[in-house]
């Protein structure tokens, strides 16, 4: 699917993979619905491209999102391309003095619910389209498999990647795909301070769109794209790298 002209909705589009996804798509598309909590952050890049309207809303909050989808669709009803990017990550082990048990949901919610409470609440709409549609959820490498630290974090991409992969089977005879977006290391602020030889988000966006452009259902993106050799090669020796990832 060619991203050139169509209404788009972002999930955290004010930093990272999703700021440099705007950056990258503003220029060359009608409108960008962007969402997130910063208003600070937002009114920044409504500033900078005229064709991007700021939502602020906390994906934490199933009353927030339906009012923002709501109000989302009611004002860009021609979106054809949803890209549920944002997402948290808490490191911390279940053995560690700085775990806390309250994390547990927001962890999830943020990262699996609010994706799939955001597909269902935009589907009608979509489902109206004459044009073609896409739904694009960013998963990672760990979502296949997990790392020691960030256990929810890894368990709520896997619930994303399945989620995918079975919406992706309900929508297939309408206009209407399923991608999912594979990511590796990024240099992000999610990122900052750990992990080595990062891509930039720059060139994860990039490779992304190309993704999305390619139909490519399943987009592996940098070294994420060596996993399903790896898994077929060597699972456990893949299983061994990615567990201190
Ligand atoms: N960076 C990596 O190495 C990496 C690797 C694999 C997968 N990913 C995935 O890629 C996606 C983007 O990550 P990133 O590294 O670009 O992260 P990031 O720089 O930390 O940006 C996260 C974005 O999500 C928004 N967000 C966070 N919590 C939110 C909430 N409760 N409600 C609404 N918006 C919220 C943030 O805005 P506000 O704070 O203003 O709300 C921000 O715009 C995530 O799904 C992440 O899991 C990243």
């Amino acid at each position: 699917m060619r991203l050139l002209d169509k209404t788009l909705l972002i999930t955290g589009g004010t930093s990272g993979i999703g700021e440099a996804l705007v950056k990258q798509l503003a220029p060359r598309n009608a409108e960008l619905a962007i969402l997130a909590r910063n208003p600070v952050k937002l009114k920044k890049l409504a500033e900078q491209f005229s064709n991007v309207h700021p939502y602020q809303c906390s994906l934490a909050s199933k009353m927030d999102v339906e009012r923002t989808m709501r109000e989302i669709t009611g004002k860009h009803p021609d979106i054809s391309v949803v890209i549920n990017n944002a997402g948290i990550q808490i490191t911390p082990t279940f053995l560690d003095d700085d775990f806390d048990f309250n994390h547990i949901d927001d962890e999830i919610t943020i990262n699996l619910t609010a994706p799939i409470w955001i597909c269902a609440l935009m589907l009608e709409n979509m489902l109206d389209l004459k044009a073609p549609a896409a739904f694009i959820n960013i998963t990672s490498g760990l979502a296949l498999f997990p790392k020691k630290n960030s256990a929810v974090y890894c368990a709520s991409k896997a619930g994303l990647r399945n989620f995918s992969k079975s919406f992706r089977y309900q929508l297939e005879n309408t206009r209407i795909s399923v991608h999912e977006a594979i990511m590796p290391l990024v240099d992000t602020p999610m990122t900052e301070g750990r992990g080595k030889g990062k891509i930039s988000a720059t060139a994860a966006a990039k490779a992304i769109i190309k993704g999305i452009e390619n139909d490519r259902q399943e987009i592996y993106v940098g070294k994420a794209g060596l996993i399903p050799l790896l898994a077929r090669v060597s699972p456990s020796l893949l299983g061994a790298i990615m567990k201190t990832g």
